[in-house]
């Protein structure tokens, strides 16, 4: 497994809407261990495949607590297709925002429908902390972020210090 570089705002690969799977192969799963790895080592609890630069709807996630064991999860073209009317607000982060946090209200529980790392269709019902994962993360599949969803002054004062920031870099 490696662990990629990954895209950080304002790459507008992050914008970009990532393209369905078509067949679940060994390089798709080489791929999402390669994700699995990053987002352990970042680290984090959700990456989406467009985080390391690969337009495909690809995410993982591992909502598991420090003290439990690992629980890593595969989802391949995720969709949604159940929101519950109950919202729940969550602080939401992200790995291609690093270090900048934000109150974010969405539905608290979702049904999605994917394919699993073994190429059959399943369902997840999901609340609390898998909930709000998987909208984040299935919004980056759609070039959404969740500073998409906070006041327009906050997100341009976030996008205004990551581009600063981005100029900095020695290429
Ligand atoms: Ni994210």
């Amino acid at each position: 497994m490696t662990i990629k570089p990954l895209i950080i705002l304002p790459d507008p690969l992050l914008r970009e809407v990532s393209k369905p799977i078509e067949t679940v192969d060994a390089e798709l799963l080489k791929l999402a261990d390669d994700m699995l790895e990053t987002m352990y080592d970042a680290p984090g609890i959700g990456l989406a495949a467009i985080q390391i630069g690969v337009a495909r709807r690809l995410l993982v996630i591992d909502v598991a607590r420090e003290d439990e064991p690992k629980a890593p999860m595969v989802f391949i073209n995720p969709e949604i297709v159940r929101s519950s009317d109950e919202r729940s607000v969550y602080e939401e982060g992200c790995l291609s925002i690093p270090d900048y946090y934000a109150e974010v209200e969405r539905p608290a529980a979702v049904t999605v429908k994917h394919i699993g790392r073994d190429g059959k269709e399943h369902l997840v019902e999901a609340d609390g902390l898998l909930a709000t994962c998987l909208q984040h993360e299935i919004d980056h599949l759609n070039g959404v972020l969740f500073i998409d969803y906070i006041s327009r002054l906050k997100r341009e004062m976030v996008i205004r210090k990551f581009t600063k920031a981005s100029k900095g870099k020695a290429v």
